[in-house]
């Protein structure tokens, strides 16, 4: 396992995952789908990799049913990384039991405690992760609170320079896939008029549809990570049923790099073998 960081100095490497979906003992979801293996394997992969993260960050749906067991079951395979994760809830989770299981986690508690929105900023390296709580206790969908813009535009206002990821479990965009549209995000435009003010928001980082969409939104980039465990199935009739398919995994790792900015990447978790040479030994493409 590499253990250390090797990217050049000033880079900072960030890994995102979302939708863990975690059922307590390791029940299976849906009763199919190993969340519990898939974080493992998820994991595994991550520290497996040539380069390691400086830091996770998970958009929610943490746990399936938002149960003090499950978030205490899912504490125990995320002891396994070594570097600071940071959390944000989804439709799936529990404010309140989040906050009494990761205590730890003090960002939790920036906006206050219970079940009051779990907003805050902090620092990671040279990057800002801003965390802003769309989630409607005991619905599906996400909604934007007008009352809260304040605070997210006096947060982005503060450190104009220093590039910024804002984080929010429901994607702010229209993705096409039907069901998934209609629990979406409410009045996403009062988050878009304050994102196009910032220009440091570099992504703006999703979780919710268990696949990997990317729009323009604000004048930036705003997309969703893939799932650890199960996809939701690709198919953009509106009227589509509501599925899932275990197609390949993954989740996105995210480069900074002052020279060359935000640069983000879909890993695939997977066996796949070993690397193969493009060229031999002398140098020469492989025919
Ligand atoms: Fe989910
Ligand atoms: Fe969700």
């Amino acid at each position: 396992m590499n253990t250390t960081n090797d990217n050049p100095a000033g880079t900072y490497l960030l890994a995102h995952i979302t939708d863990l979906h975690i059922k307590a003992g390791g029940k299976l979801s849906y009763r199919m789908v190993d969340t519990a293996g898939a974080l493992r394997r998820c994991i595994a992969s991550l520290l497996a990799a040539p380069q390691q993260p400086d830091s996770v960050v998970i958009t929610g749906d943490l746990v399936d049913f938002g149960t003090e067991e499950e978030y205490r079951f899912l504490r125990g395979i995320l002891q396994t990384l070594p570097m600071p994760v940071r959390l944000l809830p989804g439709n799936h989770d529990h404010r309140a039991t989040l906050r009494r299981v990761f205590a730890d986690h003090d960002y939790l508690f920036a906006n206050g405690d219970g079940d009051a929105p779990v907003h805050y900023s902090v620092e990671a390296g040279p990057l800002r992760l801003v965390a802003f709580d769309c989630t409607v206790p005991g619905k599906p969908g996400g909604q934007v609170d007008p009352a809260a813009l304040p605070w997210l535009e006096a947060t982005l206002a503060a450190e104009p320079g220093r590039p910024t990821l804002l984080m929010l479990h429901h994607p702010p965009f229209h993705t096409g896939i039907g069901h998934m549209d209609r629990q979406g995000l409410a009045d996403a435009a009062l988050l878009e008029a304050v994102v196009r003010r910032h220009p440091t928001v570099e992504r703006v980082l999703c979780g919710h549809l268990h696949r990997h969409i990317t729009h323009r939104f604000g004048g930036t980039i705003a997309m969703t990570a893939p799932g650890p465990a199960h996809q939701v199935t690709l198919d953009l009739d509106p009227q589509a049923a509501s599925r899932f398919r275990m197609e390949p995994p993954g989740y996105l790792l995210h480069q900074w790099d002052p020279a060359h900015g935000l640069v983000s990447h879909a890993a695939v978790i997977g066996d796949f073998g070993a690397d193969h040479p493009f060229f031999d030994a002398a140098g020469k493409l492989i025919d």
